[in-house]
């Protein structure tokens, strides 16, 4: 079955959505860690309420990114990890993790990539004046929000959208097309040609 690592800095409504996904068995995999960078995570305590491993890995006791990366890595190692999945992870691995973990990194981002990459994705489309948003799950490469792209949902924008209203509708999307990508993953359904995810049947 495939091990997953989840890294979230925030509430973690897409943990729990890949959670619900195991429980109602539409995905075949095992979340074994969930590791933050933020000690308030609400992600951490979903994950222990499902008895899964949680941990605050705090960067500043690293010194480096370099450093606190390491040992990112080094838990993810004892646990056997299959896929790292950054779910609302807030932070940019660098080329070191990216390299170790080839292909195995999925991240998800608020817009229809590669428009509005990195913060406030949903105030950038807002902003810009978009008819449609929606969100992306990408394999993760040295870039912020650039890897090849597996999977997008549609959001249209209405005039009286505010930020809020607008990152819960696509935060629904987001909660369908992210399990599905791991299950893809999951299934060896997904081949990486240059920058193309091809799914296959
Ligand atoms: C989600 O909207 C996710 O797409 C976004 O953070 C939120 C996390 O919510 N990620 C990024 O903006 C990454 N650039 P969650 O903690 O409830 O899953």
């Amino acid at each position: 079955m495939l091990k997953i690592a989840v890294l979230a800095s925030g509430r973690g409504s897409n943990l729990q959505s890949i959670i619900n996904s195991i429980e109602k068995a539409s995905l075949s995999a095992e979340i074994r860690i969930v590791v933050s960078d933020n000690k308030d995570a609400g992600a951490l305590d979903k994950a222990r309420k499902h008895n899964i491993a949680a941990r605050f890995i705090e960067p500043a006791s690293y010194g480096s990114e370099s450093n606190y990366e390491k040992a990112i890595i080094k838990v993810f190692e004892e646990k056997g990890i299959d896929l790292v999945v950054m779910a609302g992870f807030m932070r940019i691995l660098g080329k070191d993790f990216i390299e170790y973990y080839q292909g195995q990194i999925m991240n998800i981002h608020p817009s229809l990539l590669p428009s509005f990459p990195g913060l406030h994705a949903q105030r950038q489309a807002l902003e810009y004046g978009v008819k449609y948003t929606g969100c992306t799950v990408h394999f993760a490469d040295q870039g912020m929000d650039t890897g090849p792209i597996i999977l997008q949902a549609v959001v249209s924008i209405k005039d009286n959208d505010t930020e809020e209203s607008l990152a819960n509708r696509i935060l629904e999307k987001e909660h369908v097309i992210y399990p599905e990508a791991i299950r893809l993953y999951s299934e060896n359904k997904l081949q990486v040609k240059g920058r193309k995810v091809i799914i296959k049947e």
